[in-house]
This record gives structure tokens, C-alpha cells and sequence, in this order.
């Protein structure tokens, strides 16, 4: 068993950009969950599977994840998806379809292997509550939407179909209500979780203070 690390929180809180430079500076694989439920949405979308057929029909998507230089490559069979999936469409198809029972029971294995076999940061929605209740360190990760939505702004407009802030602020907080608002696994801070809010962090600010907590609680 690895050491195992959880980062959950909300959309657009910094979990990826954060996770990823920590697993680096500590030596951990980093693995994005939200990746898996983008590409099943992908799967889900390309082959116009209705939502009844959805518990019989994903059991065909293959779903594996591959790692290379600490950098985390999703393939449906032998395709590499990683770049299609990040779409704000594939976005919020996510949100609706992680809802479904049978898709997270599906990823439930996915993820467990990967965390039995490797030190790892996952981060996700519901890795401390469900995932890896058992994982050494917990980490709530969350921002003020106004701030995660102005961060994601940033992000995207250098592209020339960026859209609003008023749009992606509005994608935010139905993504967030769908993701904390599901029967199944919502997105909610362990009880034994670290909050952070980011809010009026630099980048690095968050990084030292996660990689602060995991060297306290891994005694490192
Ligand atoms: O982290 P992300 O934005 O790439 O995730 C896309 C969607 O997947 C998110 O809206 C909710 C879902 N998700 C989830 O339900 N559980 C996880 N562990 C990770 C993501």
C-alpha cells in the first residue's frame, strides 16, 4: 500500500495545477480523477448512449490511465483522449453523468488500484469521504466562486472563443450544485479533512502550505 493523499473541492478551486506541482516536489504520481469522468462523458457523448443504457454500455468503454514524466495520459482503448476532453460541453456532461450510480461504481476499481500500488495525490470530488477514506492526509481545497471564476477567465482568454466571466461564473456554481447536490458520493469535506481556501493565496502560498500539512501528518 502507498501513501495516499486526497485533494478534493470544488470546480476551478486549483486542485490540478496544485496537485500536480506537490507530486512533483515530493516524488508522488498524480492522479486526476475528474479525467476518468470526462472521458466517460466523452464515451457517453460520442455514442449517443441514452442514460438507461448507460449501466450496460460503459462496461464497454475502456478507460485506462498511463503515466509518463509525472504527467497523467487518459486513452479510450489505445486513443489518447487527454486533450478532447476539455471542453466546457464535456465539462458540465461530466457533472450530469458522474450523478449516475453505475458510472461511479464502475471507476470506484479504477482508482483504488492505482492508489494500492503507488504513492499518490489524487484529486477528485469524493476521494477522503469514498474513494480512500483511509488515505493518510486530507485536503479540502475550495475558493470563493467570484475567484475561482476569475481565475479560469485568466486561463482562457488568451483563446479566441473564451467566453464571459458571467458565463464561466454561472458554470461554476451549476457545477457546483450538481456536484454537491447528488444522492451518490457528493462533493463534501471529510470530517477529517485540512481546509484550505485559496482565495487570497498565491499559487505557491497553497503549495507550501499542502506540502507543510502532508510533511506533518506523513512525518516527513
Ligand atoms: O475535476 P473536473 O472538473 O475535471 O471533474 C469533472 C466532473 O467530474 C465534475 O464536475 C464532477 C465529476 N467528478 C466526480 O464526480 N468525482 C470525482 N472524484 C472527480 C470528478
Amino acid at each position: 500500500m502507498g501513501i495516499n493523499i486526497a485533494i478534493d473541492g470544488p470546480a476551478g478551486a486549483g486542485k490540478s495545477t496544485v496537485a500536480k506541482i506537490v507530486s512533483a516536489e515530493l516524488g508522488y504520481i498524480y492522479v486526476d480523477t475528474g479525467a476518468l469522468y470526462r472521458t466517460i462523458a466523452l464515451y457517453i457523448t460520442e455514442n449517443n448512449i441514452s442514460d438507461e443504457n448507460i449501466p450496460m454500455e460503459i462496461k464497454k468503454a475502456a478507460v485506462s490511465l498511463k503515466f509518463a514524466d509525472g504527467t497523467q495520459r487518459v486513452f479510450l482503448s489505445d486513443r489518447d483522449v487527454t486533450g478532447l476532453i476539455r471542453t466546457p460541453e464535456i465539462s458540465m456532461e461530466a457533472s450530469r453523468t458522474s450523478a449516475i450510480p453505475a458510472i461511479r461504481e464502475y471507476l470506484f476499481g479504477t482508482q483504488q488500484k492505482i492508489s494500492r500500488e503507488n504513492n499518490v495525490i489524487m484529486d477528485g470530488r469524493d476521494i477522503g469521504t469514498v474513494v480512500l477514506p483511509e488515505a493518510d492526509v486530507k485536503i479540502f481545497l475550495t475558493a470563493t466562486p467570484e475567484e475561482r471564476a476569475n481565475r479560469r477567465y485568466k486561463e482562457l482568454s488568451e483563446k479566441s472563443d473564451c467566453p464571459g466571466y458571467e458565463e464561466i461564473l454561472r458554470d461554476i456554481i451549476e457545477r457546483d450544485y450538481n456536484d454537491m447536490n447528488r444522492p451518490v458520493a457528493p462533493l463534501k469535506q471529510a470530517h477529517d479533512a485540512v481546509l484550505v481556501d485559496s482565495t487570497n493565496l498565491t499559487l505557491r502560498e497553497v503549495v507550501d502550505t499542502i506540502i507543510k500539512i502532508i510533511n506533518q501528518k506523513t512525518g516527513r
